[in-house]
């Protein structure tokens, strides 16, 4: 649940990004060790900048976690920040400084309809028995919550094959959702065929799948997808190589099968930074994730004659994390210093204290 004030134009909305600058940096230092700004690895740089701490979902959450400030600033997305409520203690307040900042892979899977589907399995299936439920990060709370209900867990990009393997211990299936390619990717990684994982797709009775279907397989997959990850296609691998095949290929496990399996690594976000920051001078990288990332990547690995090239020929940015704007980071920040809070996101007690028990899982875990 979130309480929306919308930033007031003339003392925000209109400043410059300089004056902005001034103005973080100065609240900034009025807060102090009170405050933590924590930023994704597809922030924009003129907020980027300003995180005290940058990684992949997986290392903010626990960063949230482990963090003794008082306000826990996220610029990323709303998912992320909602983490950072259930995981925080009482005395700690998480903010998202522009609550329109959501992901619209996380929006494809809603409660009514996971339970829905968790109602038709069960028409064919021991459901509880038999399946796993598993919420990628990339999810709202409630999910999450479901999961924790179910004795089920949440997996991150970086994580995803070690909660695979603690779920098949488990039980013999997993409903994995909402993003089919990150199950798909992983347990193909695993040694999963593609026989054994079908779609669940939402739209349909018993997700458009037989009974016959349902029983034989290992993973049930939710039908959605991140449309930043879709942009890229095998053809532009294979083009790319043509120019110059002495490249090597990194792709975000969101990124579909095809691309994942024409590239040399697959990695989250923060594996993406380190592969490529420990490889050797004077190479060449075709990289399928977020735009801001793979620009910030290319300036920083230049010096070392490495070249960083984003996969897609269109230009594909993840619009709602450029929601977060100095303009917007200079509000809530200056609202802390004079002792107001805005955009606070708070997740119910009793859905918090569900989704608490399958981060909880994740987290022991990694
Ligand atoms: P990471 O956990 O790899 O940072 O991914 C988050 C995300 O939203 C990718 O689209
Ligand atoms: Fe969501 Fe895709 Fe944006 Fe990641 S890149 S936050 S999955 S919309």
């Amino acid at each position: 649940m979130a309480s929306i004030t919308p930033i007031p134009i003339q003392n925000y909305a209109l400043l410059d990004d300089e004056e902005c600058e001034a103005r973080i940096i100065a609240a900034k230092a009025e807060l102090g060790s009170r405050c933590i700004i924590l930023g994704h690895h597809y922030q924009r740089d003129e907020v980027f900048k300003y995180a005290d701490i940058t990684g992949d979902s997986l290392k903010l959450s626990r960063e949230a976690a482990a963090s003794e400030a008082n306000f826990i600033v996220f610029c990323g997305v709303h998912f992320m920040a909602e983490v950072a409520d259930i995981l925080s203690r009482p005395d700690q307040l998480a903010i998202l400084p522009d609550m329109a900042a959501g992901c619209s892979m996380a929006d494809m899977a809603n409660l009514v309809n996971v339970q829905r589907c968790w109602d038709e399995l069960a028409q064919v299936l021991d459901v509880d028995a038999t399946v796993t439920p598993i919420t990628y990060i990339n999810s709202a709370a409630d999910l999450k919550a479901f999961c924790g209900e179910h004795d089920g867990i949440v997996c991150t990009s970086s994580n995803a094959r070690k909660i695979l393997e603690w779920s098949f211990e488990r039980r013999d299936k997993v409903l994995f959702f909402p993003d089919q390619h990150l199950g798909r990717n992983t347990g193909y990684g695993m040694g999963i065929s593609l026989d054994e994982m079908v779609v669940w797709d939402f739209n349909k009775p018993l997700g458009g799948l037989t009974e016959h279907e349902i029983t034989q397989a290992k993973m049930i997959l939710w039908k959605g997808f991140c449309s930043v990850h879709q942009v890229f296609q095998a053809e532009q691998i294979d083009s790319f190589l043509q120019r110059y095949p002495d490249t090597q290929v990194i792709a975000h496990p969101e990124a579909c099968f095809e691309v994942c399996q024409k590239s040399d690594y697959i990695g989250s976000t923060e594996n993406i930074l380190k592969t490529i920051r420990m490889a050797k001078p004077n190479t060449r990288w075709l990289v399928a994730t977020e735009l801001n990332l793979v620009n910030r990547l290319h300036e920083e690995c230049k010096t070392q004659g490495k070249n960083v090239h984003f996969m897609s020929p269109t230009l594909c940015m993840c619009s709602t994390m450029f929601r977060t704007d100095p303009q917007h980071l200079t509000w809530v920040l200056e609202n802390l210093v004079a002792g107001n809070v805005v955009n606070r996101i708070t997740v119910p007690e009793r859905q918090a204290m569900l989704a608490r028990r399958s981060l909880d899982n994740m987290l022991s875990l990694s």
